[in-house]
């Protein structure tokens, strides 16, 4: 292949990616499968390889950044990346309305009313269609410089899509980045394996992904974009809030799942409400709506205080809590050993679900709440999805609770439980826990992994505690024979492997 047919062929790897990144990202309709996907990329890698001339830095392949910054430079925002006005109250949105109605006397105007994301504020500027910059909020003048971390998004374009005409010489769209739920539960999950203090929710789970000075780190974190305004921009306009959130799709960032035009502040009470009881479907951690006025044309009119513009207010929702009470902490063994203590709760009704159980994290964090066997206790669902245990209902207390001591030893085998240098859990050392190589057989067996059918829960805890199986490869060597027999009292069998059975030398971690 010569130069020419090269880049003829990377063009076109590097569109239809682009397309399909779009579908699955911003669409959500993905039409092609993740090994085809794979495949056009490596093939576009393999070329840019071949012809480095060609690579350029908006190609697809350049998501993942290079080596480690040491520093984030500052970036002074071009437009100030202003706050909103909070209220929890429907009055104050009268009051908000009544407000309006006065500065613009009878300049007709109507509402916009979308979620609000609960994540951090980004503003990413393109220039002719180019992505130059990503930047946080920072004290909204001045932000940190988050290029590089932002380029691995793949909800982020690279190249704005903008089929007929030409791109806008400037473009600066505001947006909020976010952890997805399931994206933070298994994060969560794979930190408290690994000895590491886990998030305390979905937010500080992507503040602290974009705080990373490796982009690698980042771009294995699974966060996603929600755009919602702009910020400087040349070349375009929209008289309306509905039509700039219109064009941002168009032009290929993910804009709110969800938006009410509506013509009075009295119509809006129904859409909190509806919006209210959707809030647990989106992806995202929603802790608000925010309203604002759709006649952009108005917004100089109505000015800005020295935080928020007058043309915006955010309505938050309360964080649904329940109180309930603690029976006991029992203490859970992960696949590497860890001991996490939870909190075994009187099951009590919480944002669509009822919970009985709660995960303490360590004993850090019992040390902090002061969270004592018997004590009522305040639950949240943190990211609106994992129950936490925020408060102790210290009130209450009637003097009977008892203090949890961490116990020194593994609940399940008895093998002594040891604190590894720089972490703050505790781990059974005992690599022939029953616990902990249950926990790998299901992790080996998972979705992710070898994808066992039929290999849940109740038939690995069966498989272990009958000794059928110690390590992953036992499963490979398990016949009918072995599944159906020997019968218990069966001695002339024997167990089915012996202490010294050479095929079951003492296994490295898992
Ligand atoms: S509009 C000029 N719309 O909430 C300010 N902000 O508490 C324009 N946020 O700073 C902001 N969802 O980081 C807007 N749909 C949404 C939002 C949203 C989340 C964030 C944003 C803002 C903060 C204020």
């Amino acid at each position: 292949m010569n130069a020419a047919e090269a880049e003829k062929k990377i063009l076109s790897l590097r569109e239809t990616i682009r397309r399909h990144d779009r579908l699955y990202y911003v669409e959500a309709a993905p039409v092609v499968s993740d090994s085809e996907y794979d495949r056009l990329m490596k093939a576009l890698e393999t070329l840019e390889a071949r012809f480095p001339d060609l690579a350029t830095p908006d190609s697809p392949t350049q998501r993942v950044g290079g080596e480690p910054l040491s520093d984030f430079p500052s970036v002074v925002h071009a437009q100030p990346m202003m706050s909103l006005a909070n209220t929890y109250s429907r009055e104050d949105l009268m009051e908000f309305d009544g407000r309006l109605r006065k500065l613009l006397g009878d300049k007709p105007f109507s509402y916009v009313v979308e979620p609000k994301i609960d994540g951090v504020a980004v503003s990413v500027r393109y220039e002719h269609g180019h992505l130059v910059q990503g930047a946080t909020r920072g004290d909204g003048l001045k932000g940190d410089d988050i290029t590089a971390n932002l380029k691995t998004l793949r909800s982020i374009p690279l190249v704005l899509s903008v089929p007929d005409g030409d791109p806008p010489p400037v473009f600066e769209a505001r947006g909020e980045v976010f952890m997805s739920k399931a994206g933070f539960i298994r994060l969560n999950a794979e930190r408290v394996e690994a000895g590491e203090a886990p998030f305390a929710n979905a937010r500080n789970a992507a503040a602290g992904s974009l705080k990373q000075l490796d982009s690698r780190v980042v771009a294995r974190r699974p966060l996603s974009v929600v755009f919602y305004g702009v910020g400087e921009t040349e070349g375009w306009g929209a008289e309306t809030h509905i039509d700039l959130l219109d064009a941002l799709a168009a032009l290929g960032l993910p804009a709110p799942p969800r938006r009410w035009h509506v013509a009075t502040m009295e119509e809006i009470f129904p859409v909190l409400d509806q919006l209210g009881s959707e809030r647990h479907t989106f992806d995202f951690d929603m802790d608000g709506a925010v309203v604002k006025v759709n006649e952009r044309g108005l917004y100089d009119a109505l000015g800005a205080t020295a935080k928020s513009p007058r043309w915006a207010i955010a309505y938050k929702y309360q964080a649904e809590q329940a109180e309930t009470a603690v029976r006991a902490i029992t203490v859970q063994v992960g696949r590497t050993g860890v001991l996490t203590p939870v909190a075994e709760l009187e099951p009590v009704a919480l944002a669509g679900s009822v919970v009985s159980r709660a995960t303490l994290h360590n004993a850090d964090e019992i040390r902090r709440l002061d969270l004592r066997i018997g004590d009522r206790v305040f639950v949240e669902k943190a990211g609106d999805v994992i129950p936490a245990v925020v408060a102790v209902n210290v009130q209450a207390r009637t003097g009977s609770e008892k203090p949890f001591v961490m116990p020194t030893v593994c609940p399940i085998c008895g093998g002594a439980a040891a604190r590894r240098e720089g972490e703050v859990a505790l781990r059974c050392e005992n690599l022939q826990c029953s616990a902990q190589i249950k926990r790998w057989i299901r992790h080996f067996a998972a979705r992710g992994a070898m994808d066992i059918e039929g290999l849940g829960d109740a038939l690995v805890e069966q498989l272990v505690d009958e000794g059928l199986v110690r390590d992953p490869a036992d499963l490979y060597a398990l016949t009918p024979e072995k599944l159906l027999g020997p019968q218990k009292g069966d001695q002339a069998q024997g167990s089915l492997f012996e202490a010294d059975d050479p095929a079951h030398t003492p296994r490295a971690a898992p």
